[in-house]
């Protein structure tokens, strides 16, 4: 590890620097709005709404949603600027909208965003990347058919405590990664109340199979796509347990899973993911012979050295806090020197909300025609993972990897 205090800092500085770099490119480009339509503004879509609401680069003009409160909430939340659709061709079919943003559920990322792209749109599509392999693929190569641009919206490859992370354990900061685990634990059933039976459907979308995989592709694709990022490997096979053994309500999907993943070199990860207590919360913790990366809430990153592992070069200049009474080294988007409380957001010191990052990113990329960050190539290792998963839970046995299946084609 041959990081000076000057260097930390400096690469902390950059990430600070290279924030308001994006600040002041959205200003240049304010001129000239990226027009934008909302395809499905239900909680996620309201969510990234209102981040484009605030992005001085980006003009919503139509949002459309087929459940009519949320499609009226979507227009209020653009102060009536946006028109209101029912029927996501329509909104295609206006000339004007350069980019759209998907966050429909998850069987329809891919029908939509194919039409999409066949009608000249650049297009932000949410995690999951798609229901199956093959439709991931479609998509892919529509938007090289077509030309335009398909970012998908894994979150944390713009945030900033996990990019802070990666370039640290990159470094050696935790020596040899030999096991990760990752779990996402809640105490609720994941149901939401519907006003009447016939919207059961569309409004629990995530708890029947023809929409969704459950936990796996809801919750798991997010962490298992920065366990692959963050490994710079793709795991070799999976084991694992689900069932629907708490809530039992109707739901056609797992209420908890456990996974254990075999990475090249013995490296094993471990996931959990349960819906009846939620005492761990969520996070991923890389343990290397050095030290463990806990990186937990998409707020919180810290590191603690193994009490036989050598001190880190620049450690005495980083913020530290004791926590159940050890060390831990602050991983820090930015060079502050204020040790934070025990469990105070990094949100709070000023790290860029990363669904903001993502579409400042994007409608960036729309401008300038550079490639997205987190593209199909990169999104389709999660849910290759997932599925592979699934099989192994559905089986009963072994799930061993096509290396092809991680691979565009
Ligand atoms: N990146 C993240 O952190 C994050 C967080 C939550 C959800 N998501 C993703 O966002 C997507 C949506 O999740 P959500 O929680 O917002 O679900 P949601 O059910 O709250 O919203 C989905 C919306 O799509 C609408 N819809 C369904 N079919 C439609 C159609 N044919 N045309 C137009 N609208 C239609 C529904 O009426 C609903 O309003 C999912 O893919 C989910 O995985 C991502």
């Amino acid at each position: 590890m041959s990081m000076t205090r000057r260097e930390f800092l400096k690469r902390s500085a950059v990430a600070a620097a290279a924030a308001s770099f994006s600040t002041l490119i959205a200003r240049a480009n304010q001129q000239e709005k990226v027009k934008v339509g909302v395809i499905g503004t239900g909680a996620q879509g309201q969510n990234l709404l209102r981040q484009l609401m605030s992005m001085p680069s980006a003009e919503v003009v139509a949002v459309c949603d087929i459940y009519a409160p949320n499609r009226i909430r979507a227009v209020e939340l653009t102060q009536f600027r946006a028109q209101g659709y029912s029927d996501y061709r329509a909104l295609l079919e206006r000339k004007d909208i350069e980019a759209v943003v998907i966050a429909s559920p998850l069987h329809l990322h891919a029908p939509m965003t194919l039409d999409a792209l066949q009608a000249g749109k650049h297009v932000f599509c949410e995690k999951a990347i798609a229901y199956s392999i093959d439709e991931s693929r479609q998509m892919a190569q529509a938007a090289q058919r077509t030309g335009k641009l398909l970012q998908i919206g894994h979150q944390r490859h713009y945030n900033d405590t996990y990019n802070q992370a990666y370039w640290l354990i990159k470094e050696g900061a935790i020596g040899k990664i030999t096991h990760v685990r990752v779990l996402w634990h809640r105490n609720n059933s994941w149901r939401r109340p519907v006003p009447d039976p016939k919207f059961e459907r569309l409004l629990n979308w995530r708890l029947y199979k023809d929409y969704s995989h459950g936990l796996l592709t809801e919750l798991a694709s997010h962490q298992l796509d920065v366990v692959n990022w963050f490994l710079g490997a793709l795991p070799i096979s999976v084991m694992g347990y689900g069932g629907i053994d708490y809530w039992k309500d109707g739901r056609e999907v797992y209420d908890n899973v456990e996974l254990i993943f075999n990475y090249p070199g013995g490296v094993r990860v471990m996931y959990s993911s349960i819906t009846t207590n939620a005492y761990d919360g969520y996070g991923e913790w890389f343990f290397g012979d050095k030290g463990t990366m806990a990186l937990t809430n998409e707020t919180s990153g810290l590191l603690y050295r193994e009490r036989n592992a050598e001190k880190l070069e620049w450690e005495d200049d980083a913020n530290t806090v004791q926590v159940d009474g050890r060390r831990a080294v602050v991983i820090e988007p930015t060079p502050t020197r204020r040790a934070p409380q025990r469990g105070e957001q990094l949100a709070q010191q000023g790290q860029r909300n990363a669904y903001y990052a993502e579409l400042e990113h994007f409608l960036q990329c729309v401008r300038t025609g550079e490639q997205p960050k987190c593209t199909a190539a990169d999104a389709l290792p999660a849910l290759t993972c997932i599925l592979g998963a699934k099989t192994a839970i559905e089986t009963g046995a072994l799930y061993e990897f096509k290396p092809e299946d991680f691979r565009l084609g």
